[in-house]
């Protein structure tokens, strides 16, 4: 088997908390009276709360402090877990479960690779809490992705090499960490045709086809 560990993006990924975060940045923006769409929100796919909001002020018409800054990352991230507090175990599809247990049942090891510092209280509201072997996240790295940290800190996590992972990845931003670190890359969702990712995903499941 070429791959010993798998690390897997949260958001888009293994649930779909991605549009929790465009419903809570539609919000703002909205308010704010800022430009924002869908296509927008893809911008914003594995990029950290403070450089998403830089990505969403590009478009307002003033400029704003840094004290405003701050509240307004405080308001959205206030109502994205308002959302993500109604989340439970119904929230992980079939597909995604029996295809982390599958996966785990054949020897790999598997992490997480999220830039996002909700990531504990999602997995445990998805009750994924003490599934991974590895949770690298938001909370742990300095840079986000497209830099390769989360990827690194997960790998070290799992005590294998990059080349001996691959990246399961929904974003743009992540396919290039993914290369960026010597990852081989299965990409979905909207990175899904990124040229950079080894394999192209149409379903989750059909990672079971991979390894
Ligand atoms: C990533 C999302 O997983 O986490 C981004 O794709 C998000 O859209 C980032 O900005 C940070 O998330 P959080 O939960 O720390 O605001
Ligand atoms: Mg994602």
């Amino acid at each position: 088997m070429k791959y010993k560990g798998i690390i897997f993006d949260l958001d888009g990924v293994i649930c779909s908390t991605d549009e929790y975060h465009y419903l809570a940045w539609q919000a703002l923006a909205s308010r704010l009276d800022i430009p924002f769409d869908r296509e927008r929100n893809n911008l914003l796919r594995g990029v950290s709360r403070m450089e998403s909001l830089e990505i969403i002020l590009e478009k307002a018409e003033r400029a704003y402090t840094q004290d405003e800054k701050l509240a307004f990352a405080q308001e959205k991230n206030e109502r994205y877990r308002e959302l993500l507090k109604q989340m439970s175990e119904k929230d992980l599809t079939d597909e995604v479960r029996n295809t982390l247990h599958a996966l785990k049942a054949k020897g790999l090891q598997l992490a997480i690779g999220s830039s996002s510092k909700n990531t504990p209280f999602i997995l445990e509201r998805i009750g994924l809490d003490k599934f991974f072997m590895g949770v690298s996240d938001g909370n742990c790295i300095t840079h986000s992705k497209p830099h390769p940290e989360v990827f690194l800190k997960a790998a070290d996590m799992l005590k294998l090499k990059p080349e001996e992972c691959l990246v399961v990845e929904d974003a743009h931003a992540g396919v290039e960490a993914a290369a960026a670190g010597g990852f081989d890359c299965a990409a979905m969702g909207d990175a899904r045709d990124d040229q950079r990712a080894q394999w192209h995903l149409k379903r989750f499941s059909d990672l079971l086809g991979i390894i």
